[in-house]
């Protein structure tokens, strides 16, 4: 009898220390986040899929995320981190204003022993490297380039018309994003080497950075339709979609890409914005190139959540893979009515 009391007890005893204990595992978790600026449709996307993914979670251990708008500018989100930081956060997820100066948010992160996430505006290999806990999210810049150019060359392959001269050249201007972003780089020179490779040869009539947005991407391509004339340019490659639909409304305004077959210039963009994909549904855009800021948002808020709980950072942990201990690559897709797959 005795005994068996005895044993009963214990047994309640260590039944509660695992109460206990798996309450203390499963702690409330917090993450902060900065986006370089609130006011942009590809990083709206982004938000919104981390948001989705930190309640998902949310059974598991309660999971909080908090989004700060660094409103493109750097010390505004330096500011950002320090008061993550002093909260005491248990990870960070960041898009730098300027990748070139993450270093520093990398330096208060070690500090404080916090794990941080780059996304979309890749560190330098350098940069992660100096921390253990640091890694970047995004997708390979070139893989967009190529596929935008392909995009094109596909298109005056099965329209030869398009080549409005008949000189086996491809007239066109570029519209790119921002100085220094790896994406502005990459997709400017990758898409023009793709439609080189598919054997066409492209001529740059003029080109300019519209800071990815739709606004300075339409007076700017308005200032081109001017001075150059819309029946001389025989394509628009933009680096993203709210420029590449700029450069629609710029062209809508003399008639082109308004339904006519006549007067219509080829454009292409990068992203798959619900707004582009409805551009390309009415004819006004040939093609996109998916951006896809699901997975992208899914693995870092993945990442911020293994690594704040002592977890390593692998495929088993996180369901992507992890490339040289640092890199998840989401890969882009090419969009287009005759591929049918949006
Ligand atoms: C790119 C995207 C752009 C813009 C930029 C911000 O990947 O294509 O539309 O959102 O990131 O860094
Ligand atoms: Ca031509």
């Amino acid at each position: 009898m005795e005994r068996k009391f005895s044993c009963k007890f214990v047994c309640l005893v260590l039944l509660m220390i695992g109460i206990f204990a798996n309450a203390a595992f499963s702690k409330d978790m917090k993450i902060g986040s900065c986006i370089y600026r609130f006011n942009d449709a590809f990083m709206l996307r982004f938000r919104t899929a981390m948001t989705i993914e930190a309640l998902k979670n949310s059974d598991e251990s309660v999971t909080e995320i908090e989004i700060a708008d660094s409103q493109n500018d750097q010390v505004i989100q330096n500011k950002q981190v320090d008061d993550f930081i002093a909260e005491k956060v248990d990870a960070l997820i960041i898009n730098p204003v300027n990748r070139m100066e993450s270093m520093a948010i990398i330096e208060k992160a070690k500090a404080a022993n916090i794990p941080v996430v780059f996304i979309n505006r890749e560190p330098t290999r350098e940069m992660l490297d100096s921390y253990d806990k640091a890694w970047y999210v995004g997708a390979r810049a070139e893989e967009s380039g190529i596929q935008s150019g392909q995009i094109m060359a596909e298109y005056f392959q099965a329209n030869p018309d398009a080549d409005k001269n008949h000189d086996g050249k491809i007239q066109f201007i570029m519209l790119k994003g921002e100085n220094g972003h790896q994406d502005m780089i990459l997709r400017s020179k990758y898409s023009v080497e793709a439609i080189h490779a598919m054997g066409f040869e492209p001529v740059e009539l003029a080109s300019a950075i519209a800071n990815w947005d739709k606004l300075q991407a339409m007076n700017i391509m308005n200032g081109f339709v001017m001075s150059i004339g819309p029946e001389n340019i025989e394509a628009v490659i933009s680096n993203n979609d709210e420029m590449a639909l700029g450069a629609v409304e710029a062209l809508k305004l003399v008639d082109y890409n308004s339904g006519d077959p006549e007067q219509f210039i080829p454009i292409v963009g990068v992203d798959a914005n619900a707004a582009a994909l409805e551009a390309l549904i009415n004819g006004e855009i040939i093609g996109t190139v998916l951006n896809d800021a699901d997975n992208q948002g899914i693995a870092a808020v993945k990442i911020a959540m293994a690594a704040a709980s002592g977890k390593p950072v692998n495929k088993d942990t996180i369901g992507y893979d992890v490339m040289d201990g640092k890199y998840v690559w989401i890969p882009y897709r090419k969009v287009t009515r005759s591929e049918r797959n949006y």
